[in-house]
């Protein structure tokens, strides 16, 4: 039975994965490295100092300690950027409506995020108050695809494993939640998250029923 849903931020509830991205691929260039978006979903669920390293295989590269952390700020400070201008518009569609829905069914509900900045972002677009519980970039030790952060999740609900479902877009992130024992469903495209018990394009394909029907799986 379900009875908690733990959520991913980033390209779940509100679209700025496509920020990361950006941020992310001016980097790259600057340092004279090509970034694809198929390159780009390596980075997805994993923390900034670690998204700087998959940059930095990819054009074969090495910097020290204190570039890289020069780096991570610089490209925090363009990501800032874009979300300094963000507003309720960006969040996903059907996100709204699927939160309000899991309240009256009185489903807890918390984020596990890898992102420093995800209270900020839930609170300019309006989606903090949903939240029973939030466990982000600074909470955890270890990055997805390790279950931690989705571990805490399920501990600050007090719920156990078995009863929560994790909403996912990462390929990190559909093996962290694999790797808490708990239900995944996946967001974005089928052959991506081959590992989620179910895919969905976004939340409006969502449903309590669906939810359900999960538990019984
Ligand atoms: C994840 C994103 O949610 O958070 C990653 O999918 C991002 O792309 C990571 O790198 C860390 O985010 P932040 O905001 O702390 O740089
Ligand atoms: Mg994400």
């Amino acid at each position: 039975q379900i009875t908690a849903c733990l959520f991913d931020l980033d390209g779940v509830l509100v679209d700025t994965a496509v920020y990361h991205y950006k941020a992310w691929r001016d980097l790259a260039n600057s340092l004279g490295i090509d970034f694809t978006e198929e390159d780009n979903e390596r980075l997805k669920g994993v923390s900034r100092v670690r998204s700087l390293e998959i940059i930095l295989e990819i054009g074969g590269q090495t910097l020290d300690q204190e570039k890289m952390l020069a780096l991570c700020e610089q490209k925090n400070t363009e990501y800032l950027k874009d979300v300094a201008q963000m507003t309720p518009a960006e969040i996903l569609p059907g996100v709204v409506d699927f939160l309000k829905t899991l309240k009256q069914e009185g489903m807890l509900i918390a984020l596990g995020s890898a992102s420093k900045n995800a209270q900020l972002i839930l609170e300019r677009t309006g989606l903090l108050g949903y939240f029973d519980a939030i466990i982000d970039g600074r909470h955890v030790i270890n990055g997805k695809p390790d279950p931690e952060v989705f571990l805490k999740g399920a501990e600050a609900l007090g719920v156990q494993p078995e009863n929560c479902v994790v909403f996912e877009d990462a390929v990190a992130g559909v093996e962290a939640a694999k790797n808490a024992g708990m239900r995944c469903v996946g967001v974005g495209e089928p052959e991506t998250l081959a590992m989620a018990d179910i895919v969905v394009k976004d939340m409006t394909e969502m449903s309590v029923a669906r939810l359900r029907e999960l538990g019984q799986k």
